[in-house]
């Protein structure tokens, strides 16, 4: 089977980029919203992400460290080609298919990726409506980042061709693309995915089997909350703490400047689910209380100009 229509399911932060990368990448590609009113909110998020594209492209003709991995090959890089792929964004631009009709959606789709809200109810809702209307052939994936596949597979109405495809946020230079399954998913739709993740200049990074937080998160969020810990802990100064890891392993960034570029609500967010939290008295419950101060004071991060460090 070979992949040519693309639906994603969702115009979101993650959806509007899917979308975008996979007809750059040369997909037939339709946008399934929910209502006419996400249709109009999808609209300019899409007229942005070109415009980046098209920015990203255009710098990296004079500036070697704005090299973006999922829009060109390194060794393609010459002005001629810089100015074809710009063209290339702006027509898989206006090729998206915009569309509330769940029928017009699933027509002949080769690969639905579900990219709505992180809510499992909603999820559940999609899945058994859109199940309605999915030819045969159709493979499911969804981008969830904390919840898993065998949660869902059932309502799909296809559960060995439903598995995860997740991507990183600002996917044509974050060119992650994890993909997991769940104990019913046939390895030959798994290998699609695979396939279609590179076809989309993604690198692809196989999970073999279920795991909450792919490999990213398993390995991140312990990292950073060790940090914080010690951080709330009065052990060391996130400086002191950053300096630590990147002058032992040779790492370009601490955590703490790492977790500036996450947000501090994410990991506060995250924090909260611990199982610790309960317990006033822990440790977890200070690293809390600390990272809500510094909420309170606005210090979210990097997109906020300060976070652990100023910007
Ligand atoms: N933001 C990230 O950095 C990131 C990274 C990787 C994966 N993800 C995952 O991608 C998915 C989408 O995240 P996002 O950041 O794009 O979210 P978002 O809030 O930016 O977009 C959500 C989209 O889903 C639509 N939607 C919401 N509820 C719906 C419903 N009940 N039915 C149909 N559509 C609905 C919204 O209209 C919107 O288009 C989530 O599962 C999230 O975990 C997000």
């Amino acid at each position: 089977m070979s992949i040519k229509k693309v639906v994603v399911a969702g115009g979101g932060v993650l959806g509007s980029q899917i979308a975008l990368q996979s007809a750059y990448c040369g997909f037939d590609v339709t946008i399934w919203l929910r209502s006419e009113g996400s249709i109009e909110r999808a609209k300019p998020k899409l007229e942005r992400f070109k415009n980046v594209y098209i920015e990203d492209l255009e710098a990296m003709k004079t500036d070697e460290m704005a090299y973006c991995r999922g829009l060109i090959k390194k060794d393609e890089i010459s002005d001629e080609k810089i100015d074809e792929l710009k063209e290339q964004v702006q027509k898989a631009h206006d090729s998206l298919i915009l569309t509330t009709s769940y029928e017009e959606a699933a027509k002949d789709a080769d690969l639905i990726i579900e990219a709505i809200a992180e809510i499992p109810d909603e999820k559940i809702a999609f899945y058994q409506e859109l199940a309605k209307y999915m030819p045969e052939k159709t493979i499911l994936v969804t981008n969830s980042s904390t919840l898993l596949p065998s949660m869902f597979a059932e309502y799909t109405g296809r559960p060995e061709k439903y598995l995860c495809l997740h991507f990183a946020n600002s996917i044509w230079k974050n060119n992650t693309a994890e993909v997991m399954g769940h104990a019913g998913t046939e390895q030959k739709y798994f290998d699609e995915v695979v396939k279609f993740a590179e076809d989309i200049n993604m690198i692809p990074l196989e999970v073999k089997k279920e795991q909450p937080g792919y490999i990213l998160n398993s390995l991140l969020v312990p990292f950073l909350n060790a940090a914080t810990k010690l951080w709330a802990n009065d052990v060391a100064e996130p400086e002191t703490i950053d300096k630590t890891w990147m002058l032992a392993t040779g790492a370009p960034k601490g955590p703490f400047h790492i977790i500036d570029i996450v947000g501090l609500t994410t990991l506060y967010n995250i924090a909260l689910m611990n199982p610790e939290a309960q317990d006033p008295d822990s440790l977890q419950s200070k690293m809390i209380e600390k990272l809500k101060e510094k909420i309170d004071k606005g210090e979210l991060g990097i997109n906020a100009g300060k976070g652990f460090y100023e910007y």
